[in-house]
């Protein structure tokens, strides 16, 4: 079962296991740079929840996609990484994450998102340019700038209902495989 939730700070190993799962390329591209596993778990270890919503794409209960929304000290502003591993990718699932990415975004007032992308990740710049966003090219690197609508009864509602399915999905999983009351065995009598 597809499930996408808000990870809580105590699943930051989540995060580092799926980071780590990512092919070098896949990280140069999301980290801008190669990085090793210490740098991974420094980036981990570092989040500030405060200021910080890591939206996760779970299957089978594996984090297998995240969507990490920095937000600024005014909150106005926020800055957002998407990593998907190999085999979930062009699935269009980085374009759902980026979707509840905006929605919380809209919910705590942001007007503008921003993501820093090499130049050659034509993937990430063709999802910017889908939605309208602005690119603009700094040295090696392309910075998209999406404006941010602002929060309505709907994108309130969305986040509820996205919160409520990853709780239900997380509780199934958990209690899921055990026995429904009705197959409980016959008593002798
Ligand atoms: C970038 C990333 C998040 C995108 O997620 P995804 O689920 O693979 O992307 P989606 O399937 O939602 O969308 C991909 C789109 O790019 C298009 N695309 C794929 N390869 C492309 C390429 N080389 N050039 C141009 N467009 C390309 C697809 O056709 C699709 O377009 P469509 O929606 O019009 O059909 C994911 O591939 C990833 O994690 N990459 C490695 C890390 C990374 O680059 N992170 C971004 C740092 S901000």
């Amino acid at each position: 079962m597809r499930v996408f939730r808000k990870i809580l700070p105590f699943e930051t190993w989540r995060l580092s296991e799926h980071l780590l799962r990512l092919s070098p390329e896949d990280r140069r591209l999301r980290f801008l740079a190669e990085v090793g596993e210490a740098a991974i778990a420094e980036h981990c270890r570092g989040i500030d929840f405060m200021r910080t919503v890591v939206i996760g794409f779970f299957e089978a209960g594996v984090l297998r996609g995240a969507a990490e929304l920095h937000f600024d000290r005014a909150a106005s502003g926020a800055e957002l990484a998407i990593t998907l591993e190999g085999d979930w990718q062009d699935r269009h699932i980085g374009t759902e994450l980026l979707g509840h990415a905006i929605t919380i975004a809209e919910n705590r007032g942001v007007r503008t998102m921003a993501m820093l992308c090499l130049l050659d990740n034509r993937r990430m710049q063709h999802i910017v340019r889908k939605l309208d966003g602005r690119l603009e090219i700094v040295d090696d690197q392309a910075e998209a700038r999406l404006k941010v609508p602002r929060p309505t009864q709907q994108s309130l509602w969305e986040e509820a209902a996205m919160e409520g399915l990853g709780l239900i999905s997380g509780w199934l999983e958990v209690f899921g495989s055990a026995a429904p009351i009705d197959a409980a065995p016959a008593r002798a009598a």
